[in-house]
């Protein structure tokens, strides 16, 4: 059907598409200097496929994949910034020159096709280190094993029972790993990526460091809640100021332990609050991690109110993340302001092109390679009109 509009004829079709949509899910937003198309980021995954720290093709074609995905941002996995913060002997690392050229090749090869930010997540798994394979069990390897070494953490406690204990660390043992972050930091800015994220969640030595249930110290780093805080926010402090100011620093946290004493809401948000106050740029909220005994109640959303609580306390940007699958369900977290982004991770694994997938649900536009611009299908004529990706 057509309709006159002065000298213009227009299909009825075609006016219902040139209405915008009113998504808020692909609503644009700045954090820091990074210009983020959407709210979609793709959340840190270990690819457990590098060789000595150093990516692999793998790490190309996983990322190369996500990359072209339409999402705002995408975040390489967890990358240790120490041979021994690794969680298994196949993880990726920034901590030696060999490290960074493989990142580089991987990283460059993205960017000739893709114009997404690429963020990376620093860590180091402390007492969760020197595992095996997930899909070989997961176990620790012993240190007096190939693939296995001796492992460090605030406390000598280990993660479970019938594990190695780790090597309490020291003050020079802490001294070692807070520069270690800084230099892996400066490895990232070198590489160019887009944003910074500190891993202080899923029980990785950071988390460690802030759980009563890992973090058995008497000295300033144990003990009250400030103590338990000083590490985490001493490596955030060392990062910040040794990479640009307007590089953006932020920190993935677990918003509870879900374990009776363990780290809990009301003192992720006074550390969330303290992390805003030394300009951490944005919060990621994750949950658990820290011991086998948590009681996690699983279920879609299930880690938003925490992202919410940390939302209503702080001014920095808060991203949600958490068995978060539906369009409508995405968009009702942004919508509500529960949290300014969301991240995915198994779901994107599952449908690489699940932010085209929403947006064509939502009538909003993506970013689409030239070389699949004619994948767009009839009914969603508007989809891929955004600038091109090279
Ligand atoms: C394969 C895989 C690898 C992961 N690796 C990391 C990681 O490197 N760093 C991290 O903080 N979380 C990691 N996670 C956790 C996810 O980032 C995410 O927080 C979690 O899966 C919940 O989100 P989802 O329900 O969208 O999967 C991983 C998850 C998966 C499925």
């Amino acid at each position: 059907m057509n309709l006159i509009i002065g000298p213009m004829r227009v299909r009825l079709q075609d006016a219902a598409e040139t209405v915008m949509s009113t998504a808020k899910l692909f609503s644009p937003m700045q954090v820091g200097k990074l210009n983020l198309v959407n709210r979609i980021v793709i959340a840190p995954m270990c690819q457990y496929s590098a060789e000595d720290g150093c990516m692999t093709d793998w790490h190309l074609i996983h990322l190369g994949h996500l990359a072209l995905s339409g999402a705002a941002l995408l975040t390489i996995e967890a990358t240790a910034v120490t041979p021994e913060g690794r969680i298994t002997y196949a993880d990726v690392g920034l901590y030696s020159d060999a490290c960074e050229a493989a990142m580089r090749r991987t990283v460059e090869s993205i960017r000739r096709w893709s114009q997404m930010p690429i963020a990376i997540q620093l860590s180091h798994a402390g007492r969760k280190a020197s595992k095996d394979l997930p899909w070989k069990g997961g176990a620790q390897i012993a240190p007096d094993h190939a693939n296995g070494w001796r492992t460090v953490a605030p406390s000598a406690v280990p993660f479970q029972a019938g594990e190695s204990a780790p090597m309490a660390l020291d003050r020079d043992g802490l001294a070692r790993i807070r520069k270690a972050f800084v230099e892996a930091a400066r490895r990232a800015v070198r590489l160019g990526l887009a944003a910074i994220q500190l891993h202080g969640a899923h029980g990785y030595l950071l988390h460690q460091f802030l759980s009563p249930l890992s973090n058995q110290r008497d000295d300033e780093y144990g003990g009250s809640l400030e103590n338990r805080m000083r590490f985490p926010l001493e490596v955030m402090d060392a990062v910040r100021s040794a990479v640009p100011p307007d590089c953006p620093v932020t920190m993935r946290v677990s918003g509870t332990d879900w374990a009776q004493g363990g780290w809990d809401i009301e003192q992720t948000v006074a550390f969330a609050k303290a992390l805003d106050a030394r300009g951490c740029t944005a919060v990621h909220v994750s949950s658990g991690g820290l011991t086998p005994a948590g009681q996690i109640p699983v279920g879609p959303s299930y880690q938003v109110p925490l992202a919410r609580a940390v939302k209503a306390a702080t001014k920095m940007p808060v991203i949600a993340v958490g068995l978060i699958t539906g369009y409508e369900q995405a968009e009702a977290i942004i919508g509500t302001g529960d949290a300014d982004l969301i991240a995915l991770a198994r779901a994107i694994l599952y449908d690489p092109r699940w932010p085209w997938h929403a947006a064509a649900f939502f009538g909003a536009r993506v970013k689409a390679p030239d070389r699949y611009l004619r994948s767009q299908p009839h009914q969603f004529r508007n989809l891929f009109d955004m600038p091109s990706e090279d």
